[in-house]
């Protein structure tokens, strides 16, 4: 890290939070917080929130969260450094001249030292691919139709069957911790360093500034997992790199075409359409979003067509519709993807389906009716009461009636009835829900493929409580821990959040901000921020409290019990009893903040 905690701590502490986002968004006091419109996405009425108690802020909205530093980070869009550089400054906090710039030097020798160490990889697997050694992976990528200019434009490679990289970057000076860190590398005690990457063909993958940041490799044939990626290292953010986007930002169509695959890209680009960038098999992020903003407001979706596809679909539409971007789904049927359709069907149909392309909110409509049975009256009624629902939440009076007039004809529904129950809708004013966790794939419905989805509502009871008990310092806190450890949490963010509540509790100095600074990706960080945000009434009194504590405190206990249930390996009738026992003395638990 470039700072030490001391001077950040000291920098936080030095820049109110109400006084530096107040600079960039106009707040207005509520309680005892302040509210203003979101600067991360676009809305009309105030979902954004800072409290000055916590130093913290959140958005409602858009989930955007952090403290004062990851404020700075993303509106400014700053580095780490920067930002604290930046606040230092405005406080008027000389940072030590010298440490800095030590710290700052090595900071960036580092940085460039592994993109020179990934570029040096690069042209290793690179040249390994067109040597003798390389046969393999270059059948294969002929094979897949890649034509020698597009595998030389997008950098291809193959890592062969030995073990070659590592030693070979060790020939080049650099060390093994480096290698390490730029993660190409697997160390294990009993062999050694081993190359991350064998007996695959190798993706590059390119920043904005065509600098090589990471790898993704494929087996060649079946094998799993099919793809491999680096992980994440200091210059390489999953969720803030697109691939293909280095070439992506030199075409001048007017929109981008986004979707799921490097070969997706690669198919594309060799057809002509060097619009297209993936998010690289992790789902589409804001910041993403943000990124592709820079370019344009027009997106083509062209995501798979099977259901993990249009899953992945229906999350990117609000957040790219949030970022004030436009989004059009390209129908890919009877193809998998797009390099399956452009093999199949050729460039021109190909641009017949972008030029087509159904914008989203047909595509949700579209596939919210494949869960009806229309010919029934029953299912037909519930179809149109969630059409309604969805067509609500449009804001624009004259695009809402233009949609609702266009699915009233679709479905051979009187128009006026279809307006009527939007308006309806409307003013039950609950059309916030996003969309797509409404919609249920058929072929989940039947239960074929349901996956074990995660519990939510332990989560939203832990996200609760642990606010309550950083609300009220002494009371709730004294009250739950004589019930709850922190490894009562859920593992991961609640559980670390958990746990350095209790600590700094315990020491009598709570600091939300210097937990928040705990978390480096930016998707922790914001649920962190999520989860010491007060989305509770303020008014409850303290009766209320302590029933609604004491629920939160059994509702959380009850899920820690399971999960560590599930970990012994007993016999199923054990089981139940031990349950049962625990859970008939949980519900006797009554909490009280005397
Ligand atoms: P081909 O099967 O070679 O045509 O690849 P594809 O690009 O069509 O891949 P697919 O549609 O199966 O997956 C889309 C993207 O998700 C890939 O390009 C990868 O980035 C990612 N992905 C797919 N499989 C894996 C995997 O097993 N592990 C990881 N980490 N990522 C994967
Ligand atoms: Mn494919």
């Amino acid at each position: 890290m470039y700072y030490t905690e001391e001077t950040i701590e000291k920098v936080c502490s030095a820049n109110d939070i109400v006084e530096v986002v107040g600079q960039a968004v106009r707040l207005k006091k509520k309680g005892s917080s302040y509210f203003g419109l979101c600067p991360f996405h676009s809305e009309k009425t105030p979902s954004f929130s800072v409290t000055p108690s916590k130093q913290i802020y959140y958005c409602f909205g858009c989930g955007a969260g952090g403290n004062v530093i990851s404020f700075m980070k993303n509106y400014e869009n700053m580095t780490f450094p920067e930002a604290v550089k930046s606040l230092a400054d405005r406080a008027g906090i000389t940072l030590p001249e010298v440490s800095l710039s030590e710290e700052g030097r090595a900071y960036k020798k580092e940085r460039e030292r592994m993109l020179s160490l990934l570029k040096d990889a690069a042209s290793f697997y690179f040249r390994l691919l067109r040597s003798e050694q390389g046969a393999d992976g270059m059948a294969y990528f002929k094979k897949r139709g890649i034509s020698p200019g597009v595998m030389q434009s997008f950098g291809l490679g193959y890592a062969g069957k030995k073990n070659a990289l590592t030693p070979f970057l060790k020939e080049k000076g650099y060390t093994d911790k480096e290698i390490d860190s730029a993660g190409l590398v697997y160390v294990n005690e009993k062999t050694g360093m081993r190359d991350r990457f064998f007996n695959r063909v190798i993706f590059p993958i390119m920043d904005v500034n065509n600098r090589v940041i990471a790898f993704g490799g494929r087996v060649m044939g079946d094998g799993e997992p099919k793809y491999l990626n680096s992980p994440e290292t200091m210059v390489f953010e999953k969720s803030k790199n697109l691939y293909g986007l280095n070439i992506a930002k030199k075409s001048r169509k007017g929109y981008f075409i986004a979707c799921e695959g490097y070969m997706d890209v690669i198919s594309m680009h060799q057809a002509g359409f060097t619009e297209a960038v993936a998010s690289l098999g992790t789902a589409f992020t804001g910041d993403h979003a943000r990124i592709l903003k820079r370019y344009t407001d027009d997106i083509r979706l062209a995501y798979d067509s099977d259901n993990a596809g249009v899953k992945a679909a229906l999350r990117a539409i609000p957040i790219l519709k949030n970022q004030g971007i436009g989004v059009r789904v390209i129908a890919l049927s009877p193809c998998k993807d797009p390099d399956e359709f452009i093999g199949k069907y050729g460039v021109k149909e190909f641009q017949k389906r972008i030029d087509t392309a159904e914008n989203s909110l047909t595509f949700e409509i579209h596939i919210l009716q494949r869960n009806y049975d229309l010919s029934d009256p029953e299912g037909r009624t519930r179809f149109q009461l969630k059409m309604a629902k969805r067509l609500s939440a449009i804001d624009n009076e004259l695009e809402r009636n233009n949609y609702t007039q266009a699915f009233a004809s679709e479905y051979m529904m009187d128009g006026e009835l279809l307006k009527r129950a939007v308006e309806e809708q409307r003013i039950r004013g609950d059309n916030t829900e996003s969309f797509s966790s409404e919609i249920r794939l058929k072929d989940e419905l039947k239960g074929g493929r349901r996956k074990k989805a995660p519990d939510s509502g332990v989560l939203e009871a832990e996200k609760l409580l642990l606010n309550l008990m950083s609300d009220e310092p002494g009371k709730i806190f004294r009250a739950v821990k004589q019930y709850l450890e922190p490894e009562d949490f859920s593992p991961g963010v609640p559980f670390i959040c958990a746990d350095m509540l209790y600590k700094q509790m315990e020491e009598g100095s709570l600091n939300i901000p210097s937990i928040l600074n705990r978390f480096e990706d930016p998707g922790e960080q914001r649920l962190a921020a999520e989860i010491f945000n007060s989305p509770m009434d303020q008014e409850l009194s303290i009766k209320e409290k302590e029933n609604a504590v004491t629920d939160l405190v059994i509702r959380i206990k009850k899920d820690s019990m399971r999960r560590n249930l599930d970990l012994m390996d007993e016999d199923p009738l054990e089981r139940t009893l031990r349950e049962k026992r625990v859970l008939e003395k949980l519900e006797k638990v009554r909490i009280s903040f005397e």
